[in-house]
């Protein structure tokens, strides 16, 4: 079962505040010790635990079993659900064959997350008989790293692994990891030099262009609402940000909500801030229904 996202986790007594900037606030409890901004409850915070509700009671409905497949550009290729890791990894190994497996992701994420992917892909590899490998490269977390030195550490870990032409390229993570990692594998090329490369150029779709496959598993609720399913994929420079990039559109989009059970409260709070946008937009859009 998942746990509450937002925990009451102020320590004056009667009071539900959650944020540390409010506890540490001179105003934030009376001489009663009880909280005195409790009352003052913005809107905006209301409406998020209002959303948050929701979607928690959406998630306890479904089983964790259930797997909801939502279209996009005429493909099945957003995969919802809860608990996905095992799935992700036979779904993979089943549909997308390489000679390597690549995960990249940032230290926060792997100290949470990165031991069930190495345990489920092995397992998979292990039942199916294949000899792919399975390589995992964990990055600084934070927008940083979202830059053309970071870009280079990632590729040179590519290179350097003798990652071919089809290999598959996992990007585990919020919209840092999704558009940095999404941008390596839209723009790596590696000459052929080997069986697998020679079994990647015989590919149709491979001989006419550059670019790795890659896989989107967003783990923030921005990444999972916004930048994993675009295809779009960028870089920061010194004068300004997301300034370098491409369109590349994964073959899969992971959305496992589970991940949200880790995730800071504030990173939620900048993702439902995004959900709460998007929604009056769509509310005037008219929806296109499947005959
Ligand atoms: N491509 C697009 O269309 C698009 C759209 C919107 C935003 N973006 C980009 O997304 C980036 C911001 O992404 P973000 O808000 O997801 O931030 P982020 O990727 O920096 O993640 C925020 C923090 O949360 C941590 N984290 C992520 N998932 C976690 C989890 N499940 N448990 C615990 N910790 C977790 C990360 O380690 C990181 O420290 C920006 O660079 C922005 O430009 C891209």
């Amino acid at each position: 079962m998942m746990a509450p996202l937002y925990r009451p986790t102020c320590y004056v007594r009667n009071c539900t505040r959650s944020r540390r900037s409010e506890r540490s606030s001179p105003q934030h409890s009376d001489s009663h010790g009880r909280c005195r901004v409790f009352t003052e409850d913005s809107e905006w915070q209301r409406s998020t635990h209002l959303l948050e509700f929701i979607l928690l009671t959406f998630l306890l409905v479904m089983a964790e079993t259930d797997v909801y497949k939502v279209s996009i550009l005429g493909k099945d290729s957003i995969h919802c659900g809860f608990h996905l890791v095992p799935y992700i990894a036979r779904t993979v190994l089943d549909t997308l064959p390489a000679s390597a497996y690549v995960l990249v992701t940032d230290t926060n994420i792997a100290s949470l997350h990165l031991d069930a992917f190495k345990q489920g892909f092995k397992e998979e590899l292990s039942r199916l008989g294949k000899q792919s490998r399975f390589l995992a490269h964990t990055i600084t977390p934070g927008e940083t790293s979202k830059s053309r030195e970071g870009k280079a550490v990632i590729e040179d870990f590519l290179l350097l692994n003798k990652c071919t032409r089809d290999t598959v390229v996992l990007a585990l993570g919020g919209g840092v990891i999704g558009d940095l990692v999404g941008f390596v594998a839209a723009t790596l090329y590696v000459p052929i030099c080997s069986f697998f490369h020679l079994r990647a150029v015989v590919h149709p779709y491979r001989r006419s262009m550059r670019g790795v496959r890659f896989v989107q598993i967003p783990t923030t609720l921005l990444a999972m609402v916004d930048s994993s399913v675009g295809g779009k994929t960028a870089i920061d420079t010194p004068h300004g940000k997301n300034l370098i990039g491409a369109f590349w559109q994964p073959e899969y989009i992971f959305i496992d909500a589970a991940f949200l059970e880790t995730l800071p409260p504030r990173e939620f709070s900048n993702g439902m801030a995004e959900v709460v946008k998007v929604s009056p937009i769509l509310s005037f859009l008219p929806l296109q229904r499947d005959p």
